[in-house]
């Protein structure tokens, strides 16, 4: 039996089945850059980037150099009683970081969740209001608030009601939901309507505390919101006194060719989540917002034993050094163009291909049947093929690619994903791929 096989066996014994959603029996030894290292020793081309959460790339000596020299020094003093000098230079960091001409304040946490939960805590305290309005595909996270403004799994709600009360969830404009020939203005206005049914309805303006946006959706397929509508729920949320918050935890820091995925509406967010990426992966989190929000809350309201805690600090701090020295939020524009090329021209040339979203290095790639509607069983032959021949790929929403490389992957190492890709396309049109024998399920 490999090694893979040898450890996921042991593990299942004792790892709750919903800790990890099932994709390939493949158990991560060690990384570097864009590849990873199975404990067979079987290197793949990671396509992932740990969720998006290692921008930077695996093991990056210059985070790996901050890590142990803030090892060395200090591992850990609750910022929640006394400041540490790693920790108070990152929150000066982060604070500058943040869109808009304005006074901002920073709060850490340790996942992209909790950092939402505080999204959500700063918006009631602030306003005095209670209910919270998000989005349909939309993923937030896994803690208790988190999950109740996501809207993405059934199994992440389903045995564990009651959730948060007052979340009214609107489609998000997805492009899927367009009419053929719908322009982008007449789309954003349509979705725009439902976005302001609830508030003709039943929901007063003025009991609502927050609207909160993934700009560009990560989970729910890598799609982005169309301009004018963002242009007019922002507006709305400044007509009625409600806070506007973002989350950047998946698309933030570079991912999507710009340094934040909002920065592609030029709209300066109230409050802005961060994440995944931030630390290259260790588990900081933070919220950046307005100083006056911020201040809406006293202590101990928001505070965790290990938020902020220097060596993720020390870590944070070398990321931003390395997205700033070698140019990662240029570099992803750029090499997403080469992606976006290669997609597209695959999507001419294979009709299983639908929707190509390109932004940055960050890509959701749909595939569909001959009815041009989502083909979950073909997407599960692929990604497993794209495994097979060396590159790590999953899905999202069941048809579509998720394409999110370490921003440092190298061209000759995309070179030969593609090659890996495209072998796969070939072999699909060809009724070659079959489902993974093993697994009777594979996704979310
Ligand atoms: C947009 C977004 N927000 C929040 C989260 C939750 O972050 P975490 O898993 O660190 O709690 C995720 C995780 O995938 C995410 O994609």
């Amino acid at each position: 039996m490999s090694n893979n096989k040898k450890i996921l066996a042991e593990e299942k014994r004792y790892l709750a089945d919903t800790s990890r959603v099932k994709y390939f029996d493949v158990v991560i030894d060690h990384g570097k850059g864009a590849t990873i290292t199975d404990a067979d020793g079987r290197d793949y081309i990671d396509l992932l980037a740990s969720a998006s959460a290692t921008n930077t790339g695996h093991s990056h000596p210059h985070v790996v150099a901050a890590i142990a020299e803030q090892a060395e020094k200090l591992i850990q003093y609750t910022p929640a009683y006394f400041a540490n000098t790693t920790t108070a230079k990152l929150t000066q960091r982060l604070a500058k970081l943040a869109p808009g001409q304005f006074e901002k304040q920073v709060v850490f946490g340790n996942s992209g969740s909790d950092a939402n939960d505080a999204i959500i805590k700063f918006a009631r305290a602030y306003t005095g209001r209670q209910y919270i309005v998000s989005f349909t595909g939309a993923y937030h996270g896994s803690t208790y608030g988190a999950i109740s403004i996501s809207g993405v799994s059934l199994n992440m709600t389903r045995k564990i009601g009651p959730l948060l009360p007052e979340v009214v969830k609107v489609p998000f404009p997805d492009q899927n939901q367009r009419l053929a020939n719908e322009s982008d203005d007449d789309f954003s206005e349509r979705l725009f309507k439902q976005f302001k049914l609830p508030f003709e309805t039943y929901l007063p303006a003025d009991d609502v505390a927050l609207v909160i946006i993934e700009p560009i959706q990560g989970d729910g397929g890598i799609v982005k919101a169309p301009q004018k509508y963002m242009d007019l729920v922002y507006q709305f949320t400044r007509d009625h006194g409600i806070v506007f918050a973002v989350d950047e935890v998946n698309q933030g820091l570079g991912r999507t060719g710009k340094l934040w995925s909002i920065d592609h509406f030029g709209i300066a967010p109230d409050l802005m989540s961060v994440g995944k990426s931030i630390a290259s992966g260790l588990p900081l989190s933070a919220v950046i917002g307005r100083r006056e929000i911020m201040a809406s809350l006293s202590a101990p309201a928001n505070v965790y034993t290990t938020a902020g805690n220097p060596v993720t600090a020390a870590a944070a701090m070398a990321t931003l050094d390395v997205i700033e020295t070698e140019k990662l939020v240029a570099r992803s524009e750029r090499i997403g163009n080469f992606a976006k090329a290669f997609f597209e021209k695959a999507a001419k040339r294979y009709d299983f291909i639908g929707d190509v979203r390109m932004y940055g290095l960050n890509g959701g790639i749909d595939i569909v049947d001959s009815q041009g509607q989502p083909d979950d069983e073909a997407t599960t032959k692929l990604i497993y093929r794209i495994f097979e021949l060396g590159a790590i790929m999953i899905s999202l929403r069941g048809n579509t690619l998720r394409f999110q490389p370490p921003l440092v992957i190298t061209q000759a190492a995309l070179e030969s994903a593609f090659a890996m890709i495209s072998q796969a396309f070939s072999e699909l049109e060809a009724g070659q791929l079959t489902l993974p024998e093993t697994d009777n399920h594979i996704g979310w």
